[in-house]
């Protein structure tokens, strides 16, 4: 469980957007001035993408921003639903990051040897500068399900049996994700209230199990939170 979370109460999906992608920017320009680079995990689903148009559309030092997936479908490379593609579509392609900076986890390998391989472009980047992190309805961060099992020594995880589709995927594990200088939730839209409720109250979700030493930053919509 996390022992500091920084609830950002909004009222639409647009404002976390907006929020969330001011607050991205602003983290990078600190890391670049502190550390000369600006290290951050990308994370799927419908919420960030609102997040990556809205970085596209920024001027930044692009050049020194190196990019990571907190997951990835196995799927075909150029597949509608990969992570990947998403983020590239919505923001990468519209910026101008080194393609060498840009870390796709290679899930069409399948989930063991992809896992394998995105292990040490984790070992290399840490700490992350910044983890961005949606969550499932269920509770579910990243590609780590409720009551999956995972070595927690990993950096990377082979998943089977994801109850969102695709079943097979690869994830950064919870002991990974959590070595980051800033965590940001981004949670939008009613089918995450109870999961919300949950957390708040202290279950065991994959969610509450990412925990860095810095302070976690929430940004939920209305719909995604009930008192
Ligand atoms: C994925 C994700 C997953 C996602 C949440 C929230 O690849 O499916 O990484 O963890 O972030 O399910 O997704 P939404 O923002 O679409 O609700």
């Amino acid at each position: 469980m996390q022992h500091n979370c920084r609830w950002h109460y909004l009222e639409t999906a647009e404002q976390v957007a907006q929020e969330a992608s001011r607050h991205i920017l602003e983290a990078a320009n600190e890391a670049i001035k502190e550390r000369g680079k600006f290290k951050l995990v990308l994370a799927g689903g419908s919420t960030p993408e609102k997040v990556y148009r809205l970085l596209a559309e920024t001027d930044a030092d692009w050049g020194k921003w190196y990019i990571y997936h907190g997951d990835e479908r196995c799927l075909p490379k150029d597949h509608s639903d990969r992570n990947s593609l998403m983020a590239r579509k919505s923001f990468l392609d519209q910026v101008t990051i080194p393609e060498e900076q840009v870390f796709d986890i290679p899930a069409e390998l399948g989930p063991e040897k992809a896992a394998e391989f995105y292990h040490q472009i984790v070992a290399n980047a840490l700490p992350f500068d910044m983890v961005l992190l949606g969550m499932g309805e269920d509770g579910h961060t990243a590609s780590l399900f409720p009551g999956h099992q995972h070595d927690k020594t990993k950096l990377t995880h082979a998943v089977y049996n994801s109850p969102k589709p695709p079943s097979e995927r690869v994830s950064i594990s919870a002991k990974a994700l959590s070595d980051t200088r800033q965590l940001v939730f981004l949670i939008t839209g009613k089918n995450k209230q109870e999961a919300v409720k949950e957390w708040r109250m202290g279950q065991d979700l994959p969610v509450a199990n990412i925990t860095p030493e810095s302070p976690v930053d929430i940004y939920i919509d209305n719909d995604a939170f009930s008192p």
